[in-house]
């Protein structure tokens, strides 16, 4: 669990009180909403799993796709440059395909990836971390999307993993490639995260903001999962 690999060090008094005290309990409230009760009672339909794959897909795209932009907006300036680089060439370009490949293991087809649109509740949450990629003024704000969104991307992909290999899911680990990665490579980027953004904030302003982000970011992820049950209906 990110929330148990992530207390085992101490990254700042701030980002360890954040981690106990707002982000933890975040993706505990997660795992015991309606989807995620929905998945380990065996509950989730074809046509839901196949939304998390449409969406996961787009939502990966846009992800790629503000790097991208935000390589070229930053190309005066090295250091943006090369993060940003290293993001786009990172495991993150291969997210779309793996997202994928889940829902054409479904029986989707690639017109149906083109025809999706995204759902209200993944446009306004991938919305949101766009916005903080191009017009975020205080980069604290970028970072506490960086470890909230790992932190509950990766508890959310070990439960995802865990229950879809069994009965009546039946997925074979090629298709679960995304949830399989992800329940391992983002406890290491919670701890990179983590540390990052203690040694960024400087002040009790930008703890504040970091503190309301990420409650925002919660409540964004656990939208979202419920909002895949019901326009998966
Ligand atoms: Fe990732
Ligand atoms: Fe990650």
């Amino acid at each position: 669990m990110a929330t148990k690999g992530a207390t085992k060090a101490s990254y700042s008094k701030y980002v360890d009180s954040l981690i106990a005290n707002v982000i933890g309990p975040g993706i505990e409230e997660m795992l015991t909403g309606p989807f995620f009760v929905a998945l380990r009672e065996g509950k989730l339909t074809k046509r839901q799993l196949q939304g998390i794959s449409i969406q996961h897909y787009w939502h990966n795209v846009a992800i790629i796709k503000g790097f991208a932009l935000s390589m070229v907006r930053n190309a005066s300036y090295d250091p943006l440059f090369y993060r940003f680089g290293e993001n786009l060439a990172s495991e993150e370009w291969t997210h779309p395909a793996m997202c994928k490949k889940f829902g054409l293991y479904l029986g989707l087809t690639e017109e149906d990836f083109e025809n999706a649109t995204m759902i209200y509740e993944e446009e306004a949450f991938v919305g949101t971390i766009i916005r903080h990629m191009y017009m975020g003024g205080n980069p604290v704000l970028g970072m506490i999307s960086s470890l909230a969104n790992e932190g509950l991307l990766q508890r959310a992909s070990a439960e995802l993993d865990t229950y879809l290999q069994e009965t009546p899911y039946n997925i074979p680990e090629d298709p679960r490639e995304f949830f399989t990665v992800h329940a391992w490579v983002d406890i290491e980027h919670f701890s990179r995260s983590a540390e990052a953004l203690g040694k960024a904030i400087t002040d009790e302003h930008d703890e504040a903001l970091v503190t309301n982000r990420a409650k925002d970011l919660i409540r964004f992820q656990q939208e979202k999962w419920t909002g895949y049950l019901t326009a998966y209906a």
